[in-house]
């Protein structure tokens, strides 16, 4: 079976995301969407089961998507889900250095483990998590970046 996992933050999911997991869903036969517990350089807004929850709300549509929460390296979540391929969107190429470093991290952590790059509709290129929850927050207008009920959610948490 083509299996690949698809990991991130998500605090919280944003239809650049959603685009990226759309797209694998025609690709391979299944995907794992792997959501971080925890992440030393994140506050998070949203503890890892809403973050989960938010996306299993969105995925549905999807037979052969689902999503898992982890706590461990990324290659070790890879090996624990018998997948070989690790999705990471590239928005701009200032993600490229960090994700670089990562894969190459990552290549020498497990060499039997690769990591794929995918780009979004460029119409979600510029947005981010971090930038999402900064507009909601000072009464900007999201809803082209991310379902209503995200948004809701955020703006209760806010
Ligand atoms: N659309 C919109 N935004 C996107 C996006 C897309 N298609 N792709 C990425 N982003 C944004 C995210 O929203 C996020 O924004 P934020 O920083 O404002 O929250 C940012 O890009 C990058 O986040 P993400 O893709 O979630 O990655 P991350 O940097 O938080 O790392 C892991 C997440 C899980 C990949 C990483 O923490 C990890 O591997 N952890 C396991 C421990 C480990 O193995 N470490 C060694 C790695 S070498």
């Amino acid at each position: 079976m083509n299996k690949a996992i698809y990991p991130g933050s998500f605090d919280p999911i944003t239809f650049g995301h959603l685009d990226i997991i759309e797209r694998c869903s025609k690709i391979y036969d299944q995907l794992i969407v792997g959501v971080i517990k925890d992440n030393n350089n994140k506050n998070f807004l949203f503890d890892e089961f809403q973050r989960k929850n938010m996306i299993e709300n969105l995925v549905t549509k999807f037979s052969n998507v689902e999503v898992r929460v982890f706590d461990s390296l990324l290659v070790d979540f890879a090996v624990k889900e018998k997948s070989k391929i690790i999705i990471r969107g590239l928005r701009a190429l200032s993600d490229f250095e960090y994700e670089f470093q990562m894969a190459l991290m990552n290549r020498k952590l497990n060499d039997n483990i690769s990591t794929l790059f995918m780009m979004p509709h460029e119409k979600f290129t510029h947005i981010s998590s971090s930038l999402l929850k900064e507009v909601i927050a000072l009464g900007g207008d999201v809803s082209e970046y991310a379902p209503e009920f995200i948004i809701k959610k955020v703006k209760n948490k806010l």
